[in-house]
């Protein structure tokens, strides 16, 4: 689906020296948490989402405490949206030397018959949404020789995990379209940094707590993925560290102990 792009209310601050970051999934959870971390130690940042009025919201939250952020509207599936939204933000507040792709969500597979649409709408908002967003900031990088390109994955990235088939897959899909792009990238002045997290506690999450082992926090969360953007960390990145050694080995497990243990027919 593709929402109308529509401009948000904008801070009358001057154009400042610090850096920008540009967040997708800016509106909740893990984007909500990191863009308010990022503009507290400085960044200028822009916030894209579907949802205008959270991140009117968010903006406006962030102004209140001396930051500064533009907002625009686009669903980080739509190519043309998305690439707007980027102008339109890089207008305001310049060019993105940090780019977080975090828009994404997860909806059940099934078999019988496929859920053709949810797979496809899956792998265009997780997959071509960091991809698109890539497109959009890669080449003011490649002119500037500096810039990082944070992309947040999940750990269930390792592994396809019954009923999750397209989560698990277009979570892969980014994994491995980061690790080409971090060799391409190599010496150009760009880090590319994968997120994997475990459980975290945002809208997508449920609210079973034996069904999220080592659940952490959106701000934990944030707060690591910032750690990695201040220290400029490129590479791969599993957190928390006890589900990411849990997922270790739960990946080597058979089919048939999975499903029992998860309680999947
Ligand atoms: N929560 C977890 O346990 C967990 C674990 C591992 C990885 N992750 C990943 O973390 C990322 C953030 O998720 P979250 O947990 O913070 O969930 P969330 O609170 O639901 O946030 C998802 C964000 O993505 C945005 N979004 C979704 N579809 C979009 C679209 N088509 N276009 C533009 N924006 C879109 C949502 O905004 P709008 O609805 O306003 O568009 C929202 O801001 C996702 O990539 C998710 O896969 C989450």
């Amino acid at each position: 689906m593709t929402v109308p792009e529509q401009r948000l209310p904008r801070s009358d601050r001057p154009p400042l020296v610090e850096k920008v970051a540009i967040v997708t999934g800016a509106s909740s959870g893990i984007g909500r948490a990191l863009a308010l971390r990022l503009a507290s130690m400085g960044y200028r940042v822009g916030l894209i989402a579907r949802r205008g009025d959270r991140l009117e919201e968010l903006a406006r939250e962030i102004d209140s405490v001396g930051g500064t952020a533009f907002a625009a509207v686009a669903d980080v599936g739509d190519r043309a949206a998305l690439h707007r939204a980027f102008r339109d933000l890089e207008d305001a507040i310049g060019p993105t030397d940090v780019l977080v792709a975090n828009a994404g969500f997860g909806t059940p597979t099934w078999l019988d018959p496929v859920n053709i649409d949810d797979v496809e709408n899956t792998f265009r908002v997780n997959l071509m949404g960091v991809v698109y967003a890539i497109e959009a900031a890669l080449p003011g990088m490649l002119a500037r020789r500096r810039g990082q390109i944070v992309a947040v994955s999940s750990l269930a990235g390792d592994r396809g995990l019954p009923g999750e088939a397209a989560y698990c897959a277009s979570k892969a899909a980014v994994n491995v379209y980061l690790q080409s792009l971090r060799a391409d990238l190599r010496g150009r002045g760009i880090r590319v940094t994968t997120v994997c997290p475990g459980f975290v506690q945002t809208e997508i999450t449920p609210l079973d707590a034996t069904l999220t082992p080592f659940i952490i926090s959106a701000d934990d969360a944030a707060r690591r993925i910032a750690r990695l953007i201040d220290r400029r960390r490129g590479g791969v990145h599993r957190f928390p560290r006890r589900m990411a050694l849990l997922m270790g080995i739960v990946n080597r497990l058979p089919d048939f102990v999975l499903c029992r243990l998860i309680g999947h027919s």
